[in-house]
């Protein structure tokens, strides 16, 4: 029997990932006007050949505007969707066993930023070339209302606090609304016709969806604030209009942030009852992270700290789930798939630590090396050489 990590997992339609590991998107603030460049394909293309069994192309904004920063993906026009085919073709052509997914989002009130190694704070005039904009949220309520505060959190990553305020966001009014769904539609059709196998709908780390979501950011009266359920009103009706848009045998997906750290914040009984929502509308499975919303939040960050979040989802809603962060050890990610807390692991950093993380996890669990790229295969002479597990010396 092969470990857990390396089975084959059915996410959605007709999509099977190789095995339980996923490559989690992540934003390289290195596109010029929303079009990916030489870095997404030298990055993406190293990825490819990680042995994972989905990689996840990072945050890719549905409007130019809902972008964080100057440098990240969108997939608003036809030049950057030519630019991402390029690499898609590219994946297609030298690892055609992974299977590839893009994250769709809107960044909302936490647009305008700078480029997390220029301090992640909110856009100023002193940041030119990169001009600011004006950014639009469910309420006119700023990310940071008290003041300049941290920025950019990712899994613990400290950035130097900004300077300047966060912006105060336009409150979007109804006629918005339909103009951004349309812009999810669009994107995701996009995504369709690049040959992705899966979309994730981006609804965690306090992005426009989560805005809605969030009592924290939504203070709207109307048919889309006020109730847990008015508030998780405009992030259902874009997954419901982009799985119509999906192809059914592709996996539609949504990352959400199971709770917000923060009293008065998104709890996870709200968020079981968004993924039941989901799950009645066609979603395939959910990604499970949590925070973004506020700037204050008390986060356990820890190994596997949000795995029980992950727990819940998939026992009680019964919809697949994927467990992130700070899963570092191929132990761990074997054990959480075993447990059946999650039906993959999805990892970050540690790919960008170690881009062959998925080699050294078989070669750790004793599964057979992931298909390699073919001008790699003389690599596997030394991957066979590999320590035998404990399991497979006792048996002996
Ligand atoms: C450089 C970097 C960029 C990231 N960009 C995104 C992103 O585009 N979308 C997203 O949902 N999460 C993003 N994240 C969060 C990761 O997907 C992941 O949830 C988080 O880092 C925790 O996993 P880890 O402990 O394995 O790094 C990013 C993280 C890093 C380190």
């Amino acid at each position: 029997m092969p470990p857990a990590l390396f089975t084959p997992l059915p996410l959605g339609g007709d999509v099977v990932l190789p095995n339980r590991i996923v490559v989690s998107p992540m934003c390289q603030y290195s596109a010029v006007d929303g079009s990916a460049t030489d870095w997404h394909l030298a990055h993406l293309g190293q990825l490819a050949a990680s042995g994972a069994g989905l990689l996840v192309v990072e945050a890719t904004h549905v409007e130019r505007r809902g972008r964080i920063t100057h440098g990240c993906l969108g997939l608003y026009s036809d030049e950057n969707e030519a630019a991402l085919q390029r690499i898609v073709d590219w994946v297609r052509a030298w690892m055609p066993s992974i299977r590839l997914g893009i994250q769709i989002g809107h960044a909302g009130r936490k647009a305008s930023a700078q480029r997390p190694w220029r301090g992640g704070g909110p856009l100023s005039a002193a940041d030119t070339p990169d001009t600011p904009w004006t950014t639009v949220a469910p309420s006119a309520i700023a990310f940071d209302a008290t003041g300049p505060g941290v920025g950019f959190v990712t899994g613990g990553a400290s950035v130097p606090a900004p300077t300047a305020k966060w912006h105060t966001p336009v409150a979007l009014d109804h006629a918005e609304l339909k103009t951004i769904k349309a812009a999810f539609v669009a994107a995701t059709q996009r995504a369709a016709r690049l040959g992705f196998d899966v979309v994730e709908l981006h609804g965690a780390h306090g992005y426009l969806l989560h805005q809605f979501l969030s009592p924290l950011s939504n203070r709207r009266d109307d048919a889309y604030g006020g109730s847990a359920e008015k508030r998780r009103r405009f992030p259902l009706e874009v997954f419901e209009a982009c799985r119509a848009a999906w192809p059914r045998e592709r996996a539609l997906g949504v990352r959400l942030s199971a709770i917000d750290w923060v009293e008065g914040g998104v709890t996870i009984e709200d968020t079981l009852a968004t993924a039941q929502a989901l799950k009645a509308l066609g979603c395939d499975f959910i990604d499970v992270s949590s925070g973004g919303a506020v700037p204050n939040a008390k986060i356990a960050f820890g190994p596997g700290y949000q795995v029980p979040f992950a727990a819940r989802i998939r026992q009680e809603v019964g919809i697949k789930t994927w467990a992130v962060g700070i899963i570092t050890e191929p132990e761990q990610a074997e054990q959480i798939v075993t447990s059946g807390d999650a039906d993959c692991t999805a990892l970050a950093r540690s790919f960008l630590a170690d881009p062959r993380w998925g080699w050294n996890a078989a070669r750790a669990l004793g599964a057979e090396s992931p298909p390699l790229p073919t001008p790699y295969h003389r690599a596997a002479t030394i991957l066979q050489f590999k320590p035998q597990p404990a399991a497979a010396k006792a048996a002996e």
